[in-house]
C-alpha cells in the first residue's frame, strides 16, 4: 500500500472543500489556535511512517487524552471499573448533564466529560502519584520523553469548566466520588491540555491496534481481552452522539479532542492521527473527520 502517496492525495482533496466549522472557543485559550493547520501521521505495525503537513506540530489533545486514563484505570481496577462507568454511548453530546442525574451519578462511558473524571477519581484513589503515572504512561506508549501539559491551557479550562464541576458535585452527591472535587478537576485539565503531536498520538495508539498482544507500560498492565475493549468503547462511543455516523463513513475505533485531533487505528495494520482545529457542532474536527472517510475509502481498511 503506497500510504505516502494516499495522505498526499488526502491533504489535495481535502484543501479543495471549504474549511467550515469553528475552533473550540468556549476553552479561551484554545481559539488562538490557526484554524488553517493540517496535518497527519500513519504508522504501520511494521514500524513504517508516513506524514503530510503539520504533522509535527504538537496541539490541544484534550479528550483524546481520555483514552490514556480509562486505560490505566482498567488496568488498575478490572471489571470492577465498570460499576463506576459505563460502556454504552451516550448518544448525548459529551458535556450533557441530563442523563447523569436520571442514571444516578453512573456515566454512560468513560470518553464523557463525567465518565473522564469518574476514571481520574479511580486514578487518585490508586495511585500515590497518580500525575507522575499518568506522564510515565504516555511517555512508555510513545517513546518520547517532553511530552508535558499546557498550564496556560489548563488555566483557561479550569476558569470556564463550570459544567465539569457541576459533573463532579452531582456524582460526589450520587456517591459516586471518593476524592476532592479541586483534585480531580485540576488532574482532568492536566491531562486534557496534554501537547502531543501527529507522530506521537499515532505511535501511542498503534499500542491499542496490536489486539494479538497484551501489553505492559509504565506498570499498567492490560491483557488481550482489555485492549480489545479499550477499541469497542473508542468504536461505540469516541466521538460522542457522531460515533455511529463515525462508524458508518469511517469504520475505525478512534478518539477525538476538541483541540481538532483524532487517532484511530486499524488492528494489526496502523494506526493514524489527524489534526485539523474546526470542529462540527459535535466537537469533532471537519477535516479530521474527512480525511479519515478519505483514508478508508481509499485503502479498503476499514474494520467492516
Ligand atoms: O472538559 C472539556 O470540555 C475539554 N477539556 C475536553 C472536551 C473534549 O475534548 C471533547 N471532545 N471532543
Amino acid at each position: 500500500m503506497n500510504y505516502q502517496q494516499i495522505l498526499q492525495e488526502i491533504s489535495n482533496e481535502v484543501s479543495t472543500f471549504p474549511n467550515t466549522g469553528e475552533v473550540a472557543n468556549y476553552i479561551p485559550e484554545l481559539a488562538k489556535v490557526d484554524p488553517k493547520k493540517f496535518g497527519i501521521h500513519l504508522t504501520t505495525v511494521n514500524n513504517e511512517h508516513f506524514a503530510i503537513g503539520d504533522s509535527e506540530d504538537r496541539f490541544s489533545i484534550q479528550s483524546i487524552s481520555k483514552v490514556f486514563t480509562v486505560a490505566m484505570a482498567f488496568s488498575l481496577l478490572g471489571d470492577q471499573l465498570w460499576k463506576r462507568v459505563g460502556v454504552e454511548p451516550s448518544g448525548n453530546p459529551f458535556n450533557s448533564i441530563v442523563q447523569l442525574e436520571y442514571e444516578n451519578g453512573i456515566p454512560r462511558n468513560p470518553f464523557v466529560n463525567a465518565g473522564a473524571l469518574v476514571v481520574v477519581d479511580v486514578l487518585l484513589s490508586e495511585l500515590k502519584d497518580a500525575e507522575r503515572d499518568l506522564f510515565a504512561f504516555v511517555q512508555s506508549l510513545t517513546g518520547v520523553s517532553d511530552i508535558t501539559y499546557n498550564p496556560i491551557v489548563a488555566q483557561s479550562e479550569k476558569e470556564t469548566g463550570y459544567l465539569n464541576v457541576a459533573f463532579v458535585n452531582m456524582m460526589k452527591a450520587k456517591g459516586n466520588i471518593e476524592n476532592d472535587a479541586d483534585e480531580i478537576l485540576d488532574f482532568y485539565y492536566k491531562q486534557c491540555s496534554i501537547e502531543m503531536n501527529c507522530r506521537e498520538l499515532a505511535c501511542a495508539f498503534l499500542h491499542f491496534g496490536e489486539n494479538g498482544k497484551a501489553y505492559d507500560h509504565a506498570g499498567f498492565r492490560l491483557t488481550k481481552s482489555q485492549v480489545k475493549r479499550i477499541n469497542a468503547l473508542m468504536l461505540s462511543c469516541g466521538f460522542y452522539d457522531e460515533s455511529g455516523h463515525f462508524a458508518f463513513k469511517v469504520g475505525l475505533a478512534g478518539k477525538s479532542g476538541v483541540g481538532g485531533g483524532i487517532a484511530a487505528l486499524y488492528p494489526e495494520e496502523f494506526a493514524v492521527a489527524v489534526w485539523s482545529p474546526k470542529l462540527n457542532k459535535k466537537g469533532n474536527s471537519v477535516r479530521g473527520f474527512n480525511s479519515l472517510e478519505l483514508l478508508t475509502t481509499k485503502t479498503g481498511a476499514s474494520l467492516f
